[in-house]
């Protein structure tokens, strides 16, 4: 950057001019100087990338790592958590870096939807150098962890990434946890065992390790999903319904703020941006570089493996649904929770020429009395179904169980492939909207599951209602302190069809207006949501607590070093094309 522009970027009337509206671009004539990334790097000790996009191998236009024998390999790989966890920069799902560049030979390729410089983090003070980098040149900043992310949060093009994958380790805390920070002076202690983690550690890391001591964490399903967006994002878990959320055991939280100050906030000490930390949101104020959570002993798991169909054609399929989904709340105050998926019209697997609905996933019980304690619970419904509805249902059930929740987990994870278009759309559901009027339920749980498949996940109830967050309170939601399920559905759509993607946001958006009529008020979860959220998506994401949000997103981040969407008080810029500009 030339001293001049330098002048112009840190005066207020800058934002008149239009090339300095926007954040700073490689295209862009503020963008800053390669000494000054060189001068970067240097402080990073060599730790800035400039990452080749994730599909390169296979494309000639990229001599340096093109290979012929590499690219099939990369082709199935890109299927995988693993890869695009273990990328630089990639997404899960590429329709977030534009398909800028697809393992596929036929496909354009070039780095154009992805970050422009990557800073591979392995301390705070990498992450601080960041985070001052960018807001002294103004440069867009995003931050990647695993790349999961279902509304595309993660990557943007033209950024520096900081990419806290790599932020690692666990310390166990066996007899309790002294709170840091003067403010916490004489009530320090915080009863109970706690492990503090790096915010890049994932789901199999933390329960395999936690496991070790006999304990676990409350987590989600994913292998490789990160605490770092997890717990910004207060995520859920089936093992919520009875211990709270996530976010709830949360006891303090090392957080490098969009000023460059790294601060470990707790209770006590920058207790607000604590409270904004746990379900305000991912990179909106400032980036988590570790978390220190209160585990739980592990739990004895009993696993009902279940399905039930009828031919999609019977009139009653979608009666026998609802009435089954708006039996969830008292499964779920009698301790049964989990991954129920409703499918609707899908080829059966024994008969593809059949179509049939139903309902198929996995439900457990922790420390219940007996293994047989789930099928008690279950097998009256499946039973009601048999004999209130017409037409011929076919029923599935297998028990198992596991001495330990890692145990489960090892079998249990969330194995959904990755790495294709797709756009999401869900909803919280309260016991009002599932148990209130069935026919409604019914109509819009059919609605909702038009493409094919919806979950009803079975994963908040009575912990979730009653838990005692550190502090009195996070910024989670408050509909889901009301839920009882969490209603997901997907469109996937082919790459390099701009049109086809529009279509499927549009659809995926209308699947969820039976819900949102059904629900009003309950809103949504912000990391398995849409990115575009059709009316008032502060509210859905946010509720009531949105005001108290913004408040402190403007005091901390004046400049909005930190910008994403769907994220709090991002209302100030806009995307246009690869740029961010000014509204
Ligand atoms: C197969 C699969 C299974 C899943 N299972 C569950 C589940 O059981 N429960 C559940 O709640 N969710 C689940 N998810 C969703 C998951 O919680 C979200 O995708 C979440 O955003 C992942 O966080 P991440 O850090 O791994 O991802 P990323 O995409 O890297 O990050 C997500 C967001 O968090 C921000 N972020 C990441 N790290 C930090 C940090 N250290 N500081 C500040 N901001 C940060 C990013 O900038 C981005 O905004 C699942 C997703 C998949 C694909
Ligand atoms: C940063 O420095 C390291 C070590 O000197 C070097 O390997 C790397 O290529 C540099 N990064 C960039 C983006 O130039
Ligand atoms: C990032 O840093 C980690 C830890 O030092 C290292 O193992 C890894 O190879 C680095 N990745 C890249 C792409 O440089
Ligand atoms: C459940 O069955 C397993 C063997 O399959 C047994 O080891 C375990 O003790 C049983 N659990 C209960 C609670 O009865
Ligand atoms: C359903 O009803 C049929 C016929 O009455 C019976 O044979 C079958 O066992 C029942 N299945 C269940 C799960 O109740
Ligand atoms: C239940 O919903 C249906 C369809 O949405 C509606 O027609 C009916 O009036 C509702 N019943 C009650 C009691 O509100
Ligand atoms: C994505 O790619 C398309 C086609 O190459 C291009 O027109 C568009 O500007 C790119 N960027 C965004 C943000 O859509």
């Amino acid at each position: 950057m030339t001293p001049l522009l330098a002048l112009l970027w840190a005066s207020p009337t800058s934002a008149q001019t239009p090339s300095l509206s926007c954040k700073s671009h490689p295209l862009s004539p503020n963008w800053p100087s390669p000494s000054a990334w060189s001068t970067l790097n240097t402080t990073l000790s060599g730790r800035l990338l400039s990452p080749t996009p994730p599909g390169a191998p296979c494309h000639p236009s990229y001599p340096s790592v093109f290979s012929p024998s590499t690219c099939p390999a990369l082709q199935t790989a890109w299927f995988t958590e693993a890869f695009h966890s273990s990328d630089p920069v990639s997404s899960y799902w590429p329709n977030f870096n534009n398909d800028s560049c697809l393992p596929d030979p036929r496909a354009p390729c070039s780095g154009r939807g992805f970050p422009a410089y990557v800073i591979n983090a392995t301390s705070a003070g990498d992450v601080k150098a960041g985070v001052d980098f960018a807001r002294q040149y103004g440069v867009r900043l995003i931050v990647k962890n695993s790349g999961h992310d279902f509304v595309g949060r993660s990557s943007a093009p033209g950024a520096l990434s900081i990419w806290v994958h790599y932020l690692r380790g666990m310390e166990e805390f066996k007899g309790g946890y002294e709170l840091r920070g003067g403010g916490c002076k004489g009530r320090e202690r915080v009863e109970g065992h706690v492990v503090r983690l790096g915010a890049g550690m994932q789901m199999l890391d933390v329960y395999r390790e936690t496991g070790r001591m006999g304990r676990t964490v409350v987590g989600g399903n994913g292998r490789t999903v990160a605490l770092g967006g997890f717990i910004t994002g207060g995520g859920h878990s089936i093992l919520a319904p009875r211990w709270g959320m996530a976010a709830d055991r949360v006891v303090e939280v090392e957080v490098v703020r969009p000023d460059g100050e790294v601060v470990v906030v707790n209770e006590c000490e920058g207790s607000e941006l604590f409270w904004a930390v746990r379900g305000g949101g991912g990179s909106t104020f400032g980036v988590l570089t570790s978390i220190s959570l209160l585990t739980i002993p592990s739990p004895a798991v009993t696993t009902l493996t279940f399905q039930f169909a009828t031919t999609a054609s019977n009139p009653s399929a979608f009666r026998a649904i609802a009435s089954f989904v708006s039996a969830f709340p008292a499964l779920a105050d009698a301790g049964v929770s989990g991954y129920p998926i409703i499918f609707n019209s899908v080829p059966s697997t024994s008969d593809p020429s059949r179509l049939v609905s139903g309902v198929i996933g996995k439900l457990i019980m922790t420390d219940a009395p007996s293994n047989s304690t789930i099928l008690g619970h279950l097998n009256p419904l499946f039973n009601s179904i048999n004999t209130t509805y017409p037409g011929q249902f076919e029923f599935y059930t297998d028990v198992t169980s596991h001495s330990t929740f890692a145990a489960w987990y090892e079998e249990n994870f969330d194995p959904s492939p990755v790495g294709y278009g797709s756009v999401m759309s869900s909803r919280l559901l309260d016991k009002e909207a599932l148990t209130g009027n069935v026919t409604a339920l019914q109509t819009a749980l059919e609605r909702f599951s038009a493409g094919g498949q919806a979950t009803v996940y079975i994963v908040s109830g009575r912990g979730v209602f009653e838990a005692k967050p550190r502090g009195g309170g996070t910024a989670v939601n408050p509909g889901w302190r009301r839920a009882y399920v969490h209603a997901t559905t997907s469109v996937t759509f082919p790459s390099l069809d701009r049109a086809a993607r529009d279509a499927a946001v549009k659809k995926s958006n209308a699947y969820a207006d039976g819900l949102r009529e059904l629900a009003p008020g309950m809103g949504a979860y912000v990391n398995e949501a849409s990115k575009y959220e059709p009316g008032n998506w502060q509210k859905t994401f946010w509720g009531d607590n949105y005001d108290r949000l913004l408040k402190l997103k403007r005091e901390l981040d004046p400049n909005d070093v930190f910008w994403c969407q769907p994220c709090v008080g991002n209302e100030r810029w806009q995307e246009v094309d690869d740029l961010l500009c000014r509204v």
